[in-house]
C-alpha cells in the first residue's frame, strides 16, 4: 500500500520505517512494542524523536484536544485533519488512524470508504476499529480492500454505555470468554494487531498463547506484546480524571502553567519584551521617518 510522502524527513535518521513485518518480528523476538497517541504536529515530532513504534491518532482526541466529554461525537473530518497534521510530523512509526463511532458500523461499504479516506487524505498506514462481533466482519472487509486493520477489544469507549460504563471488562468467566472470542474473531478477520483495553492481567495471560498477532495492552497487564498510553495521560498535559492504568511520566500541564504565568507577570511588570526581543532601525531612516511625521503634523495643522 502506498501513502503520500511524509514531510520533514531528516536525511541521516538511522531508524527505518516500522512496517507490519517489523511488528510481527518484534513479537516473535519478544521485543516490546511501544505505541502512543498523538493529535498534532509538534507531538508527532516529539514521539518520532522518542523512537516509538506505533502512533495512534485516537478518537480520544475528542476529549484530549477537542473538548468533548467522550469519544462519541468526534467526526471523520475532525480526525482526518488531526491525523494529517500528525502524518506530516512522522517519518518512522507506523501511523494508525482511529475510525470514529458511526463511521464504520453500518455496512462493509461504509467501513471501506472511511478507511480509504484515512489512507488517502491523512496518510495512515492502518486503521483501528473497536469491538468484536460485527466489527470483525467490518475489519475483514477493510483488510480485503487493502487497508491493514488493528482491532480493539475489552473496554471500547465508543460503546461504553453498552458495557456498563468505563470499567474493566472480562471480569466474569462469561465476559472473559467473550473477550477471547472477540480476539480470535479479529485475528481470523485478518487484523495485524489487537488492542486489549482494561482487561484483568490473568485473562490476558490466558488468551495470549492463542494469538499469533501482536497484542498491544492498555490496562491489560504486562504479558502483551506491547503497551499503549494516551499522550495526554502519560505527560499529564491535563489534570482531569486519570484511569487506573495510566501512569504519569512527566508534568507538562504544570510546566505550561508555570511558563504562561511567568510570561503574564513579565508583561504586567514591563520586563518583557527586552531589548533582545526588539527590532532596530538605522538612525538616518528613523530621522527621515520622524521628519515625515512632522510634515504630516504640519499639513494636518493647515
Ligand atoms: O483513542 C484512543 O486513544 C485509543 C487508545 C486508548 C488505544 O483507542
Amino acid at each position: 500500500m502506498s501513502t503520500p510522502p511524509r514531510h520533514e524527513q531528516p536525511q541521516d535518521a538511522p531508524r527505518r520505517p516500522v512496517t507490519l513485518t517489523k511488528l510481527a518480528e518484534m513479537r516473535a523476538l519478544g521485543e516490546p512494542i511501544v505505541m502512543v497517541t498523538a493529535y498534532d504536529h509538534p507531538s508527532a515530532k516529539a514521539v518520532e524523536a522518542a523512537g516509538v513504534d506505533i502512533v495512534l491518532v485516537g478518537d480520544s482526541a475528542a476529549n484530549n484536544v477537542l473538548g468533548y466529554t467522550d469519544t462519541v461525537p468526534v467526526t471523520v473530518d475532525e480526525l482526518l485533519m488531526l491525523t494529517a497534521a500528525v502524518h506530516r510530523g512522522l517519518r518512522t512509526p507506523l501511523l494508525v488512524g482511529d475510525l470514529p463511532f458511526g463511521s464504520y458500523e453500518a455496512s462493509d461499504e461504509q467501513a471501506i470508504q472511511t478507511a480509504h479516506r484515512f489512507v488517502k487524505e491523512a496518510g495512515c498506514d492502518a486503521v483501528k476499529l473497536e469491538g468484536g462481533g460485527a466489527s470483525a466482519d467490518r475489519a475483514r472487509a477493510i483488510v480485503r480492500a487493502g487497508v491493514p486493520v488493528m482491532g480493539h477489544i475489552g473496554l471500547t469507549p465508543q460503546t461504553a454505555t453498552m458495557l456498563g460504563g468505563y470499567r474493566a471488562q472480562g471480569r466474569t468467566a462469561a465476559r472473559a470468554k467473550q473477550v477471547f472470542d472477540d480476539a480470535l474473531a479479529l485475528q481470523a478477520a485478518g487484523c495485524f494487531s489487537i488492542v486489549f483495553e482494561a482487561i484483568p492481567a490473568e485473562v490476558t495471560d490466558a488468551i495470549m498463547p492463542f494469538l499469533e498477532i501482536p497484542v498491544i495492552g492498555i490496562g491489560a497487564g504486562s504479558s502483551t506484546d506491547g503497551q499503549v498510553l494516551v499522550l495526554h495521560d502519560l505527560l499529564a498535559i491535563h489534570d482531569d480524571f486519570q484511569p487506573k492504568f495510566a501512569k504519569r511520566f512527566a508534568a507538562v500541564k504544570a510546566e505550561m502553567l508555570r511558563g504562561v504565568e511567568a510570561y503574564a507577570d513579565e508583561v504586567r511588570t514591563r520586563k518583557f519584551p527586552g531589548g533582545e526581543h526588539t527590532y532596530g532601525i538605522a538612525p538616518e531612516e528613523l530621522d527621515r521617518f520622524r521628519d515625515s511625521l512632522g510634515f504630516v503634523e504640519d499639513s494636518a495643522r493647515r
